[in-house]
């Protein structure tokens, strides 16, 4: 379907990158893979490009040759988006890694796509300006890969996922030409919206090479509370009842027990005291401008979670303390991933029904025979499910899981809900499209994609 990559075609990338084309098995192992279950397929050449123009010279030469492309960002990805499953190139963002500019009269700042999240964060902070979406592997992921995914996490709830901070991008087209998608305005009410169909579409339609960001003032107080529930479903149902009492959370994550455990096990640190009846936990943060005001919404939410069966809620009273309940939250994904293999669910509902989802979650695992460990973005109605391998035999793990995976995603959607949050459906959830839309809505998405990559080299094998 696809060139396979030549000699001559390894000269040609080098006349473009003489010192960062690589054909090494070093580097061809390091990017076959991101953070997915143990899937693995090896590029054929690895390229590190570092201007817009050498991107537009690779593209250009790779769709005349119908040689395919593998964007990738800093590979921390749970759907497989950035698996170069067809072989060929990889094109590694890494050394796009310069912050532009931080435009402090416009509360903007303009960047390459390889910037680690968090070092953006801290940059805009130190101007007193916040960039608010921050995956839990903010340390290691890069903004163009969040753009990719329309990444979340903790703050979402509050502050919106990516999406909602995205006001301009320059983008590669499969074709070699370069775009901008919209302006840098804080509203665009000027033809189809280029600039959010490119967000979350996986690196399938271009490859962003600058980013202009929306930012806001950051909030100068924060308090962080961890609640210990006696029922995992009244900790999902306690989200709404917090949100429903007008008080909206920085964060309202869930933890389900093991997620808990294994995370303390994992990090070798045990802040919190588990006990045996605790079931879930909610960490629920509130930040704003004004102390006294938190500590209200803090008394509120204290009344209001204690109409549930809960044990005693553990304050964090230092920024020390703070950090160590979020790294415990941020470190459940690797917690579990060092325990087994697992196949993570990216489930989303509305946010009232995330009980139901919860006990149809365990009554479908003790149905199929699989165990799952449940944490994630409550406030958001987005539940990570997931799925332990173990001792799961290859059979029942290739075989009979798609089928329980189906059914759950049925549910979710019956629900209200859908198949992503935040993870995006690149490799592993492409199965399931057809669950989510129509016939008609994915084949107005084929014709999108045609129409930016008519010889179909950009990240072939994602989404559809
Ligand atoms: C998290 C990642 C897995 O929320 O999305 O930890
Ligand atoms: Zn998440």
């Amino acid at each position: 379907m696809f060139t396979s990559i030549t000699p001559e075609h390894i000269k040609f990338f080098k006349t473009i990158l003489p010192a960062n084309c690589f054909t090494d098995e070093e580097n061809l192992l390091k990017y076959s893979h991101d953070e997915t279950e143990d899937i693995s397929y090896l590029p054929q050449v690895v390229l590190k490009p570092n201007t817009s123009e050498q991107i537009s010279g690779i593209l250009r030469y790779c769709n005349e040759h119908k040689i395919c492309v593998t964007p990738a960002g800093a590979r921390t990805g749970l759907s497989g988006g950035a698996i170069p499953v067809h072989g060929g190139v990889l094109i590694s963002m890494e050394r796009f890694n310069r912050i532009l500019d931080i435009d402090e009269d416009n509360f903007q700042v303009t960047t390459e796509p390889g910037v680690i999240t968090q070092v953006l964060q801290e940059a805009v902070a130190e101007k007193g300006l916040f960039y608010p979406p921050d995956p839990a592997s903010r340390g290691t992921c890069f903004i163009g890969g969040n753009i990719s995914e329309n990444s979340g996490g903790p703050k979402a709830v509050k502050y919106g996922v990516t999406a909602d901070y995205v006001l301009n991008l320059e983008v590669v087209l499969p074709t070699g030409e370069i775009i901008w998608t919209g302006a840098n305005v804080l509203k665009n009410a000027t033809g189809y919206n280029l600039t959010q169909l490119i967000v979350g579409s996986e690196g399938t339609l271009g490859i962003v090479t600058k980013i202009v960001l929306k930012l806001i003032t950051h909030p100068t107080y924060d308090m962080l509370m961890l609640v210990p529930f006696r029922n995992a479903q009244d900790a999902c149902k306690a989200v709404s009842v917090i949100l429903n009492n007008g008080i909206t959370p920085s964060g309202l994550e869930f933890m389900e027990r093991d997620a808990l455990i294994w995370t303390q096990d994992f990090l070798g640190e045990t802040n919190v005291v588990i006990a045996d009846d605790h079931a879930a936990h909610l960490l629920i943060e509130v930040d704003g401008f004004d102390s006294e005001k938190l500590m209200d919404d803090c008394s509120k939410i204290m009344q209001l979670v204690e109409e549930f069966d809960i044990d005693e809620i553990l304050f964090a009273d230092s920024r020390d303390q703070k950090d160590a309940l979020w790294k415990l939250r941020r470190s459940v994904g690797e917690a579990v991933k060092a325990n087994s293999i697992y196949k993570e669910e990216d489930t989303v509902v509305p946010r009232y029904y995330l009980p139901e989802l919860l006990g149809f979650v365990k009554e479908i695992g003790n149905r199929y025979g699989f165990k799952s460990v449940c944490y994630g973005h409550a406030g958001d109605g987005n539940l990570h499910i997931n799925i332990i391998r173990g001792d799961m035999d290859q059979d029942k793990w290739d075989n009979e899981l798609p089928t329980a995976i189906r059914e759950l995603f049925k549910e979710v959607v019956k629900l209200g809900g859908t198949i992503s949050g935040e993870h995006g459906i690149g490799l592993v959830q492409r199965p399931y499209m057809d669950i989510a839309f129509d016939d008609k809505s994915l084949e107005l998405m084929r014709m999108i994609k045609k129409n930016f990559d008519p010889n179909g080299i950009l990240n072939p094998g994602k989404i559809f």
